[in-house]
């Protein structure tokens, strides 16, 4: 079957058939696109109660994607209010391979993404974080610290409306099949061949299914990203490698995404296994510094 897609996307809906809708009554909600992202208005992350925080997380879960702007938060604080989704994450990788000399040592569970005249930024290729782990993240949380006076947005992709937007022979196609996730490729080139070795002990090449179920809504998404999927298993390598790149692709069009323009002290709370996301580095020189704290997820399936 040819995997060349000839359309662009179709209308796509924001959340599953049986989503009960419930007004959101402790804060405003400003979309960013219609089907992912918004802008929540009138919330102190610092000091939350049990009910609001179901709201944040019913929120996350329709809109895959929130922001927080004005947030006065410690790396501590933001730790504590990760912490709250679950379980936190801690980068087995980044400590090896980063050029920002700050990484927070003493707070292993803290990514620092810091960009400048002496390291450019090199997110900028469509993925969702550490699909090469048996259970990639649930979610995370971004924190800007010092963010260029214009550039250096971030964009989210929607990969269950990019699901729901294929051709239904292709949503055949794809609905059984696995593919297989390695780090190897990015971060193992980072690093020298004797460490990239020890620690591939630990860190074998994963499989998953290309399109997961999501655990709490139900949604079938797309679950294949150009940083880390290496191949599509039972199938033939160069037909493997077609289909791949047409569901890569997926995440590049416009209508499946939003953009989030960075202010100091912005949050963005992302749910991992619903979309993929690309940071623009269209800054340098200018200094960039981002700090994210990820959450334990589940294994694909
Ligand atoms: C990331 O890929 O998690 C970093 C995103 C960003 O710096 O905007």
């Amino acid at each position: 079957m040819s995997t060349t897609i000839h359309h662009g996307p179709r209308v796509a809906a924001r959340v599953p058939a049986d989503w009960v809708d419930q007004p959101y009554e402790r804060f405003s909600v400003t979309p960013l696109a219609p089907t992912i992202g918004a802008e929540i208005g009138g919330v102190d992350l610092t000091s939350l109660d049990d009910g609001l925080f179901a709201d944040i997380r019913r929120a996350l879960l329709e809109w895959k994607v929130i922001f927080f702007r004005d947030q006065h938060m410690d790396r501590h604080q933001h730790a504590e209010f990760a912490h709250r989704f679950g379980d936190l994450e801690t980068h087995p990788f980044f400590k090896y391979v980063s050029s920002t000399p700050d990484q927070p040592e003493d707070d292993p569970e803290v990514v620092r993404f810091a960009k400048g005249p002496k390291a450019s930024g090199y997110e900028n290729v469509w993925h969702t974080d550490v699909t090469w782990r048996t259970n990639p993240s649930m979610g995370a949380v971004l924190r800007a610290v010092e963010v260029p006076p214009v550039g250096g947005d971030t964009l989210w992709a929607d990969m269950a409306a990019a699901y729901d937007g294929l051709p239904a022979e292709v949503r055949e196609q794809i609905d059984g099949l696995r593919a297989e996730h390695d780090w190897m490729p990015t971060f193992g080139q980072a690093m020298n061949r004797e460490l990239a070795d020890r620690l591939r002990v630990d860190f074998p090449a994963v499989v998953h299914p290309v399109v997961r179920t999501h655990p709490e809504t139900g949604r079938r998404t797309l679950f294949v990203n150009r940083d880390f999927t290496t191949r599509i298993l039972d199938m033939d390598p160069e037909a493997g490698a077609a289909l791949l790149e047409t569901l890569y692709h997926q995440a590049d069009f416009p209508e499946y995404q939003c953009r989030f323009r960075w202010t100091q002290g912005a949050v963005a709370i992302w749910d991992n296994r619903a979309t993929q996301h690309y940071a623009a580095s269209d800054y340098f020189p200018q200094t960039r510094v981002m700090e994210r704290v990820s959450i334990v997820g589940d294994i694909p399936y």
